[in-house]
């Protein structure tokens, strides 16, 4: 072994699993640049990764054609009784998934290496920070971990001899044969693959897939699943939310915290570029939220994360000039088109499309062929340091004090651009009733208006109406100290399908609204649904957007919204007695002022 491990029970486990999988090596991460090189360069010299000769240090990866985002429907929450992983997961009993598991787990690593990843989420040593032991047969994700998470030697020390950590076992269910020619992307068929939690034991057992949440446990499984179910336990929250810092012209500093599902636009408002001037915005975090009540009263967030797992199409200066700087070198790209020249490229980048790539399955692509170059859930992997935006206080222990909530999803039609709970339990129901058009983060349709709650729907590690319950229960605690809350859409369009609302930087207007609400600067107009901006106190200083544009997106269509009543409903009925009062009281509430 590379680092020698001093932790009774770490080791115990290790063993555990290295005697059921059987790999070829065992290797202990320590997390080096030297390490993340050798890695890097072997996979280059098998052939499963591409160095870019525009982008220093930066590979391209290509995915198994069947393995390229999340799977929720082979996503589980194993809880001793059904009821307790809720409606909203898919569950199998501990004891029955286990004896599955095990059954391909069985020597699955055979002929290939079993890596210990050694990873903190939050900065190493910190109150907060959680610990995580990945063992995994894949290079691809000890390379990923090393920019998502802090790897290494120095997350065991602080671990020392008896420290508490969360075992997170993966393996891309691919074992190789004596004499076996590997592929560039070895993994399980769909039916085998399995993304399991039992957070009653706090653990992890991930098989079959290699690509991000399903592969690098110390995101999506252990920063929000398994973390949801500590922080209700535990009276915190662990949230799928982007953190950012706006700071007006006067120097007052606000802390926003936004959750909208996956690809639905965090990573690019995390990194707004405010088009007002005089407000500045800083990047805290693009993609989950831990947050704790401080010695203050008010409600204090970490990023989890070290680094951006962010969606590559669409991605451009245009749009988000911020990360288009964070990912000059040292990244690592997944299933993007290869330029000529030796450069990325996927769809919605600057400039012209190019006159010929190789597409993400490998083949040749032209403008003409019709296809997309880059799958639509192609992925960059950055380290947030990078980006120049990032707040100086990213990495503060203690995090950052939060001011506002924002809720929202992707919706052509219906939902105005911006709308100002009443008050706590208001916003709880916006939030527990976010619907939202499905996106290419998951294997499934595209499209598709869900219910995606808190933009959780994928990521709750227990009971949804549980975990309702306890955002109320927040909201006691809080009192005063309370963030306000607001929905937004930034996905309106006409009947044309033009989009109705610029978005991206322009979205810094809306933030500056909330900041004023929050500073009782501006009024609003009390609506059915909420409060909306008074169209005159809305800046749009220098923007050019039609007048009746502004109206339709300030537009409350009472008959659209009672016409989602019953889906509302239907929506809360599947949560039965776990389903807070408060909320169908504030079912109740809505009904009545929709009249
Ligand atoms: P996950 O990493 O999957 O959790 O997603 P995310 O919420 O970070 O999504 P991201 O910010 O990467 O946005 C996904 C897509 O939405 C990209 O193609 C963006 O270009 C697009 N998008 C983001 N913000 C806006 C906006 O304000 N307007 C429009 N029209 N599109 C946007
Ligand atoms: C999401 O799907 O919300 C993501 C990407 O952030 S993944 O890590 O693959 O889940
Ligand atoms: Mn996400």
């Amino acid at each position: 072994m590379s680092v020698e491990i001093k932790h009774a029970r770490l080791k115990k486990w290790i063993d555990e699993m290295a005697a059921m999988v059987q790999p070829e090596n065992i290797y202990v991460c320590d997390g080096s640049k030297q390490e993340y090189n050798s890695m890097m360069q072997h996979a280059v010299d098998n052939g499963s990764a591409i160095p870019l000769k525009k982008r220093p240090n930066s590979f391209l990866f290509r995915s198994d054609p069947s393995d390229v985002a999340r799977v929720e429907d082979r996503t589980y929450i194993s809880t001793t009784n059904k009821i307790d992983a809720g409606p909203t997961n898919n569950w199998i009993a501990p004891a029955e998934l286990k004896e599955t598991m095990k059954g391909l787990y069985a020597g699955c690593m055979k002929g290939r290496t079993l890596y210990v990843i050694p990873f903190s989420m939050g900065p190493v040593g910190s109150p907060i920070a959680k610990i995580g032991i990945e063992l995994t047969d894949s290079p691809y994700v000890v390379c990923n971990m090393h920019i998502m998470t802090r790897v290494g030697t120095k997350v065991l020390d602080v671990l020392g001899t008896d420290g508490e950590f969360i075992p997170c076992m993966h393996s891309i269910g691919a074992p190789l044969e004596a004499g076996q020619k590997d592929t560039p992307w070895p993994c399980a068929p769909i039916e085998k693959k399995y993304i399991s939690h039992f957070p009653e034991e706090d653990l992890i057992w991930s098989f079959g897939s290699g690509y991000g949440g399903n592969a690098l446990l110390g995101k999506k499984c252990l920063a929000l699943r398994i973390a949801s179910a500590m922080a209700k336990r535990e009276g915190w929250m662990a949230e799928h939310m982007l953190i950012l810092r706006l700071t007006n012209p006067e120097g007052k500093k606000f802390h926003i915290a936004a959750a909208f599902p996956s690809a639905c636009g965090k990573t690019n408002l995390a990194m707004v570029m405010p088009t007002i001037p005089g407000w500045k915005a800083e990047c805290i975090g693009d993609d989950i939220s831990w947050m704790k009540i401080g010695p203050d009263g008010r409600l204090y967030a970490i990023n989890p994360e070290a680094g951006f797992f962010g969606v590559a199409p669409g991605t451009a200066y245009y749009s988000n000039p911020m990360a288009m700087d964070t990912i000059k070198e040292n990244v690592i790209y997944t299933n993007c088109a290869l330029t000529d020249d030796g450069d990325i490229w996927w769809e919605g980048m600057d400039g012209d499309k190019p006159a010929h790539t190789i597409d993400w399955k490998g083949k040749d692509w032209t403008p003409a062929s019709g296809t997309d170059a880059a799958h639509p859930n192609a992925r960059f992997t950055a380290p947030a340091g990078q980006c120049p935006v990032i707040c100086p206080d990213w990495e503060d222990p203690n995090g950052v004090p939060i001011d506002i909530f924002i809720f929202g999803g992707r919706r052509a039609s219906v939902v105005p651009l911006v709308t100002e709970a009443y008050d706590w339990d208001h916003g709880v129901f916006m939030g527990a009733t976010v619907a939202s058009e499905t996106t290419a983060a998951n294997i499934g349709s595209v499209g598709n208006l869900r219910r995606d709650p808190m933009a959780m729907k994928p990521f709750c590690g227990y009971n949804m109406g549980d975990y309702f319950a306890h955002w109320l229960e927040m909201g006691d605690r809080l009192g005063k100290n309370a963030p306000k809350v607001f929905y937004v859409n930034w996905f309106r369009k006409d009947e044309k399908g033009r989009w109705l609302w610029p978005g991206f930087g322009e979205n810094a207007r809306v933030l500056k609204w909330m900041t004023e609400r929050v500073e009782g600067k501006v009024s609003a107009v009390d609506t059915a649904i909420g409060r909306l901006p008074e169209i005159k106190e809305f800046d749009t200083t220098g923007l050019k957007i039609e007048e009746a544009d502004m109206k339709e997106l300030f537009r409350v269509d009472v008959n659209a919204y009672k016409n989602e009543l019953p889906d509302i409903d239907k929506h809360f009925a599947q949560f039965g007695d776990r389903l807070p009062e408060r909320l169908k009281t504030q079912l109740s509430k809505l009904a009545e002022r929709l009249g």
